[in-house]
């Protein structure tokens, strides 16, 4: 792609971005902790699913400095829903370090950026370019695809990452970085996307050699993936006057830090019974699955009612557990759990 070809997509993004509560409006400045939550919620998470998110943090949480006041529970709870939770965890000691340490102010450089927890390098470069109109590179699942088909990378993924970062630098301008970057974002986001790319109304199309070679959809290629193991375990329901047991999980490990039916293990030999928090008469009420980014888990449910509080943890209003703050795979779970109740 040439220089000129930046610009044009430069000028189509001026007339086509997506309205996104993140972005500065014409003649706005940009909100560097708007940006920063910004791309920390859409990592792994698409732009409609994020968005919501978005608008209830910032509400919330305005500034820097309101989050990093916030109660860490408060936090883990309004984050439930979006996944990876160490983002959550992340985020919360992130904003204390912004406010305590840099006066509220985020580092308006990529190696400053790359200090704080739970920034990487995608992120780092992102807040460069968007908030701070720095020139970076910034290659996400997006900027990936436009550019393995722009040059008709061979190379599979994940092996060509390196060789599609260096195409990614070698087609960023060094003006306006920020809007380029989301340019190449919603390009492949609305235009350049996954199974249908619509070449007729691209503003790169005629450097694309993808497009030439007529099967634009083929890239990126992909190395076959290995399958995912599968995992099982067991999950208690636990009611006692219309409460409900919940635990808090463990700050290292999967939904690390974030509230759950209490479990037993998550492996291959979890035994009907396994785990549970309590003696009590176990129904069994089927199972929920769930798919993680490394494993495929089926927790069997069992519920129980009790006449007393035997067991610790926190014992929550069964009619509010939708706003205890779970977890996807534990509201799953809570949602079959409060069936079992209704139908006893
Ligand atoms: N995905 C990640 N960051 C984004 C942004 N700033 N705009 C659109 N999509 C994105």
């Amino acid at each position: 792609m040439s220089v000129d070809a930046s610009v044009q997509l430069i000028h189509w993004y001026d007339s086509n971005a997506r309205v996104l509560p993140w972005r500065a409006r014409a003649g706005e400045r940009s909100n560097p902790y708007r940006v920063w939550l910004s791309e920390i919620m859409l990592q792994q998470t698409t732009v409609a699913h994020a968005r919501p998110y978005f608008e209830a943090f910032t509400r919330r949480w305005p500034t820097v400095e309101s989050l990093a006041a916030a109660d860490e529970g408060d936090v883990m709870a309004a984050w439930a829903g979006l996944g990876y939770y160490a983002r959550a965890r992340n985020l919360v000691a992130c904003a204390r370090r912004v406010a305590g340490e840099h006066a509220g102010r985020f580092p308006d450089g990529e190696a400053g950026l790359l200090k704080l927890p739970g920034v990487g390098r995608y992120t780092a470069a992102a807040i460069a370019a968007i908030a701070f109109g720095r020139r970076a590179v910034v290659v996400d699942a997006n900027v990936e695809r436009v550019v393995s088909r722009l040059f008709a990378v061979k190379e599979p993924l994940p092996g060509a990452r390196s060789a599609l970062h260096a195409l990614a630098d070698s087609i960023t301008p060094p003006e306006r970085c920020g809007d380029f970057a989301q340019a190449m974002m919603d390009l492949g986001a609305t235009v350049c996307t996954v199974r249908n790319p619509d070449c007729a109304i691209c503003p790169i199309a005629n450097g694309c050699e993808a497009r030439r070679e007529g099967a634009p959809d083929r890239y990126p290629i992909k190395a076959p993936k290995s399958a995912r193991p599968r995992r099982q375990g067991n999950a208690y329901w636990l009611e006692h006057d219309r409460h409900v047991l919940l635990v808090r999980r463990p700050a290292k490990g999967m939904l690390g830090g974030m509230l759950g039916l209490p479990t037993g293990r998550w492996d291959d030999e979890a035994e009907p019974g396994e785990g549970a928090p309590a003696v009590a008469h176990w129904a069994e009420a089927g199972s929920v699955h769930h798919v993680f980014t490394h494993f495929a888990l089926t927790l069997r449910l069992y519920c129980a009612e009790v006449g007393q509080r035997s067991a610790d943890g926190m014992w929550w209003p069964v009619g509010e557990i939708g706003d205890a703050g779970l977890p996807t795979l534990f509201a799953k779970l809570a949602a079959r759990g409060a069936a079992w109740q209704r139908a006893a």
